[in-house]
């Protein structure tokens, strides 16, 4: 998709470039000889509406986005430019994948001109002004981790914000391009139950399908002690693999996709403190340590933070249950 975007981008610019070497701008204008780079003005006094016309002609926005914001082919260029001699510089001779323009097919006035309008684009929302997406749910708020049940109507756009180191456990399928701060935009498609690990960053992220996407996420925060849960001895992980494996591990989270067979009585078994999603319906009867036995019914969909705790379960369901353990570390 992203290269196809790209292809189709640059037969734009050939067949502008072909069909339309001289501007309206230049043909109406004196050729004045280009100035050599170090002359150049660093905030030359160009035409930014006669500026929007030649960065739509010469297809700048078919990569770099019509408000010259950024996107999947090409990053944000607006409102605050490189100075103006890099900024030609770089336009005649772009050292990745944007197409060199030369001084024939865009001159340096024409370029002061795009110029002029790229700095009269209006401005990003300050990080951080951003309200959360009011379709969020708070499930859990603790010392170490937050963790919200997000959902994103087909086709919605986050904004840019920040976010803190975080895993994602997909309720739903979903395919979503993510563009970072930079305007590099990569897309990500998942399975309904999915886990992934995503490095704190700020980045924007827009649902790519006709179908909502649901989603929780815990964030982890920031410069707080880690919880002194006890050791785990009895790590269900070692004591039974084949139905506790190990998604995402690193220094802050150990990820745990539980498989519950039908009846399955699990022995006595070690958590640390850990956020819970329950993929699927699940019925169990917990045995504390202490002996006190607790009832635990579970609709799919639902999320729970436990302190560490040692127990025996039982699942009491007639059909397989899944749940997502992310252990806090
Ligand atoms: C085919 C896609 C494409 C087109 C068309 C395009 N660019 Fe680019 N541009 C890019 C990409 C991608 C980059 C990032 C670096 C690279 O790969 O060259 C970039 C980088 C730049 C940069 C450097 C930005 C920085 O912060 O260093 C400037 C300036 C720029 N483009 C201006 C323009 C202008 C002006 C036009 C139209 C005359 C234009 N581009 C047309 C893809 C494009």
């Amino acid at each position: 998709m992203l290269m196809r975007a790209r292809h189709i981008a640059v037969a734009v610019v050939a067949a502008a470039l072909s069909v339309a070497p001289a501007s309206d701008h230049a043909a109406s204008q004196t050729p004045t000889p280009a100035p050599a780079p170090g002359q150049l003005p660093a905030t030359p006094r160009g035409d930014g509406e006669r500026g929007k016309a030649l960065y739509s002609k010469n297809a700048c926005y078919q990569c770099h986005n019509n408000e010259a914001q950024g996107g999947a082919a090409g990053p944000r260029l607006g409102p605050d430019p490189i100075p103006f001699q890099r900024f030609v510089a770089y336009v005649r001779a772009p050292r990745g994948e944007m197409p060199p323009y030369t001084v024939r097919v865009m001159s340096d006035p024409e370029l002061a001109d795009v110029y002029a309008f790229v700095q009269a684009r209006p401005r990003p929302p300050a990080l951080g002004s951003i309200p959360l997406l009011l379709s969020d749910v708070l499930e859990v708020d603790n010392a170490w981790v937050r963790a919200r049940r997000v959902q994103q109507a087909s086709h919605e756009i986050s904004p840019l914000h920040e976010h803190p180191d975080s895993v994602i456990v997909y309720l739903t399928d979903a395919r979503q391009r993510i563009t970072g701060a930079d305007g590099k935009a990569r897309e990500v498609s998942h399975r309904a139950g999915d886990v992934a690990w995503n490095d704190a960053a700020a980045y924007a992220e827009e649902n790519f399908s006709d179908q909502p996407i649901e989603m929780i996420v815990t964030e982890l925060k920031t410069g707080v002690k880690p919880p002194t849960s006890s050791a785990v001895a009895l790590d269900p992980v070692r004591l039974d693999p084949e139905h506790h494996l190990v998604p995402i591990e690193n220094t802050r989270v150990r990820v745990l996709r539980t498989i519950l067979e039908p009846h399955l009585k699990s022995p006595l078994h070690d958590h640390p403190h850990y956020v819970v999603v329950y993929l699927t319906a699940l019925h169990t009867t917990m045995k504390l340590a202490d002996g006190r036995l607790i009832d635990n019914p579970r609709r799919a969909g639902e999320v729970a933070w436990r302190d560490a705790l040692r127990h025996e379960t039982e699942q009491t369901g007639d059909t397989t249950a899944v749940e997502i353990q992310i252990e806090v570390k």
